[in-house]
């Protein structure tokens, strides 16, 4: 048991009082809601203090109607006292904290994308925007920050920057990221952003307004809509099929699309060529803003990576880069590529909310990326999750086969279908206590796909296999096929 609450600093309050208010303080603040109290043994034990002392403090507690004494079952919260003092309609709310904490209009029904924060204690965590912790280049990237801190990048490393980005990271992104998506860009199209989010979110501030209509991927990925949502868009869904996002007439009346066209977001389908050039053609004649969310371009596993849909028109469509796919996500790096006007408004934005993301981090990413390191990590990284890709299509042939499965040439995850009439939020919820973590289909789509209306399809997984060890997948499928078939009877 961790230390419920501090006993207090001594002076005058004798021991027993200054027990008491802690147990007070923890019970109004809901410690114990759904539990019992500890016992007076326990509780003394944990305190370092007499067991007289911790009775004397219940003693208190219970002649004040808080607590509870019941036979055999030990002390209680009195639930009486604690719902009344919440629901308390005459309970002052000093400062308004409801009102003035209501939920972001537009934003409040969307579901989250929610993961255990302890998914790595499962052995079969099925969770994607993970990666196994030895893949990060963990000797390169001590030896980048160390150098970043000499000689004449010192000052990158510790100066306040104001709203200017570390050159030598904007010079290194444009020759040795941009160039590679067939991006032609100067240092004055490019902002360092604190991961793509950011970026997304500094875009939503420059461009969206309240009820903008913003085209989005439907399925697509949950963070972009409440970004989008929270900035005031009113979302318009995006369908997608084997050729990536739709070009029809929903694209008509909008002002911004952001789509996923190398790996869609959550099935890795690859945008074609020729939708490309229509969605960049009808972004040019009606004046739609395009947004390239180009997450995780490297992890290619068949062929190459098509070039960006911005090197179609670095002009017309925004490029969103991200760090989290390849290096780490809790580095919160990425950026941001777009026409130099954009750019310096973004800069601006930026600069009142954070500045700038650390100098430091930036120059040890760009002696990283300098050094070759980076393209070398990348590549490992790229190999270690091909043999993950290739053991999960094979377990979901084996063990699920005839589950719905298009194996795509990229991407940390595969997008499954299970039978119609199974519901894979239950499936999760039975599977938890098996071990194995699995992400529900429905949190990706906000309306039915198609024309038709009607529910939400729930037989979808994302499954995730970035941070599963290789041996583990077959095994983790099996269990995902058993259950299934026990639902199903
Ligand atoms: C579709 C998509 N875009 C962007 C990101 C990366 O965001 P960030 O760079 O903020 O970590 C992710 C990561 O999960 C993602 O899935």
């Amino acid at each position: 048991m961790g230390l419920l609450f501090p006993v207090g600093e001594e002076g005058d309050e004798p021991l027993y009082r200054r027990v008491r208010r802690g147990l007070e303080e923890a019970i109004l603040a809901g410690r114990f809601e759904g539990r019992r109290l500890p016992s007076s043994r326990d509780l003394a034990a944990e305190l370092g203090v007499s067991r007289n002392t911790v009775n004397l403090a219940y003693q208190e507690l219970i002649t004040d109607g808080v607590v509870i004494a019941r036979e055999r079952s030990g002390h209680v919260v009195n639930e009486e006292l604690t719902a009344r003092r919440v629901t308390d309609p005459a309970a002052p709310d000093a400062p308004g904290w409801l009102a003035r904490l209501e939920p972001p209009p537009g934003a409040a029904e969307l579901p989250h994308i929610r993961k255990p924060t302890d998914w790595d204690g499962y052995p079969y965590a099925f969770v994607t925007g993970h990666l196994p912790s030895e893949a990060f280049p963990e000797r390169a990237w001590l030896r980048s920050l160390r150098e970043a801190l000499q000689g004449e990048h010192r000052r990158f490393s510790l100066q306040d920057g104001i709203d200017a980005d570390d050159p030598l990271l904007a010079e290194v992104i444009c020759r040795e990221i941009l160039a590679a998506r067939g991006i032609a860009a100067g240092p004055d199209r490019v902002l360092v952003t604190v991961g793509s989010q950011q970026g997304l979110h500094l875009v939503a501030g420059a461009l969206v307004r309240e009820g903008s209509r913003v085209l989005v991927e439907n399925p697509g990925y949950p963070d972009a809509r409440h970004i989008l949502a929270r900035a005031g868009a009113a979302l318009v869904p995006g369908e997608v099929d084997d050729g990536g996002l739709i070009v029809d007439e929903r694209l008509l009346d909008v002002e911004l699309a952001v789509t996923t066209p190398t790996h869609h977001y959550p099935s890795n389908v690859t945008m074609s060529g020729q939708r490309r050039q229509r969605l960049v053609a009808l972004a040019r004649e009606r004046g739609i803003v395009l947004v390239e969310d180009d997450y995780d371009t490297e992890l290619r596993f068949v062929g190459r990576a098509s070039p960006a849909l911005a090197s179609l028109d670095p002009d017309a469509v925004i490029y969103l880069g991200s760090f989290s796919k390849f290096l780490a996500p809790g580095l919160r790096l990425g950026f941001v590529s777009g026409p130099p006007a954009l750019i310096e408004h973004l800069r601006d934005l930026r600069r009142y909310t954070i500045r700038h993301p650390s100098g430091h981090q930036q120059r040890a990413l760009a002696l990283l990326i300098a050094s070759g390191e980076y393209r070398r990590g990348v590549r490992h990284l790229r190999d270690a999750m091909r043999r993950r890709w290739e053991r999960t299509v094979e377990a979901v042939r084996l063990h699920l086969p005839d589950w719905a499965m298009r194996p795509r040439a990229g991407g940390v995850s595969v997008w499954i279908g299970g039978p119609h009439g199974l519901d894979t939020r239950e499936l999760a919820a039975r599977l938890e206590p098996r071990g194995v973590l699995i992400e529900p289909g429905d949190t990706f789509f906000f309306a039915s796909p198609g024309t038709g209306g009607g529910p939400i399809p729930r037989h979808w997984i994302k499954l995730g296999f970035g941070a599963l060890a290789p041996e583990r997948i077959s095994e983790g499928v099996a269990v995902i096929a058993d259950e299934t078939k026990r639902m199903l009877g």
